[in-house]
């Protein structure tokens, strides 16, 4: 199948590891030019040197806290400076912190907002001049939780369902331009964010980690966590010139973990 990614542009949003990366990976390896980002330059240019080595795209990092307006101006604006164009939007960011209801402040759900809702608004307007230029891809990272909620995780569960209203608007809104967006949903696939969470799990239990990863993976019909290249493999062909007629979409990557139809 031909992706025919090769000369076109990726902004990867929240990339300098995890699942950003590893859709950054990919792409690279398919001939796409990337741009990856964090908060961390330190953390990024080793990435970006990886990536290159890699061939047969060419990537660059621009150091970006999606929680700054100013920020995500930057980092669009850097994809433009160095590539002249942009052909596909990655949104990604940070996970929310766990937490039930009764103990998330304000102002913790006013970052989470920010985060994992609001950055995804605001770097669809910031690129969306360029994507429409050729038409082009919008892909949102969200969660399982898009389709039944974690406990503990109320904020995942709120806001990422913004993103799938938000995206399905957008659907119609953008098709003229031949602007295609969907969303892929992880359930547990093995990155840092995973085992962060996993450990909050054992720490609140009191049991060893292993226990916990033990129990989530018999709940998983395939019975392990996914890998952030099964991860991407599907983001890849979203993003590709191979999705031509899905748009407004919600696709679990879960190994069957979620129940709901
Ligand atoms: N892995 C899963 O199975 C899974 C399941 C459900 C949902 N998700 C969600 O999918 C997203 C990616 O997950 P992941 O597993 O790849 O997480 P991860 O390994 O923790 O990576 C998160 C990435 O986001 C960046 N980031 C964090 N805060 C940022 C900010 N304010 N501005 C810019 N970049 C920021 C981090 O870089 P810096 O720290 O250097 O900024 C890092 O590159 C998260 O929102 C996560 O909650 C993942």
């Amino acid at each position: 199948m031909d992706f025919n990614l090769k000369g076109k542009t990726a902004l990867v949003a929240a990339s300098s590891q995890g699942l950003g990366f590893a859709i950054a990976e990919k792409l690279i390896r398919e001939g796409a030019n990337v741009v990856i980002s964090g908060r961390d330059e330190t953390k990024l240019k080793p990435k970006a040197e990886r990536l290159n080595s890699i061939g047969t795209g060419k990537a660059i990092y621009q150091a970006a806290d999606l929680t700054r307006p100013s920020d995500i101006k930057l980092l669009a604006a850097r994809c433009i400076e160095t590539f002249g164009r942009i052909d596909m939007l990655v949104n990604n960011a940070g996970g929310p912190p766990a937490g039930e209801f009764v103990e998330l402040s304000d102002d913790v759900w006013q970052a989470s907002f920010e985060l994992n809702l609001l950055s995804y608004i605001r770097l669809i307007r910031e690129t969306l001049p360029y994507l429409k230029q050729r038409g082009g891809k919008i892909l949102n990272i969200a969660s399982s939780s898009i389709k039944e909620p974690i406990p503990g995780l109320i904020l995942s569960n709120t806001f990422r369902t913004g993103i799938i209203g938000l995206s399905k608007t957008l659907a119609s809104e953008l098709a003229p331009d031949n602007i295609l967006i969907n969303t892929i949903a992880p359930g547990r696939i093995a990155t840092d964010r995973v085992k962060h969470l996993d450990q909050v799990n054992a720490d609140k239990q009191g049991v060893d980690i292993g226990v916990i990863e033990a129990q989530a993976k018999s709940a998983i019909p395939l019975k392990r966590y996914g890998t952030p290249e099964e991860f991407a493999n599907v983001a890849v062909f979203l993003l590709s010139d191979a999705n031509s007629y899905m748009t407004g979409s919600a696709f679990l990557v879960d190994g069957g973990m979620v129940k709901a139809i």
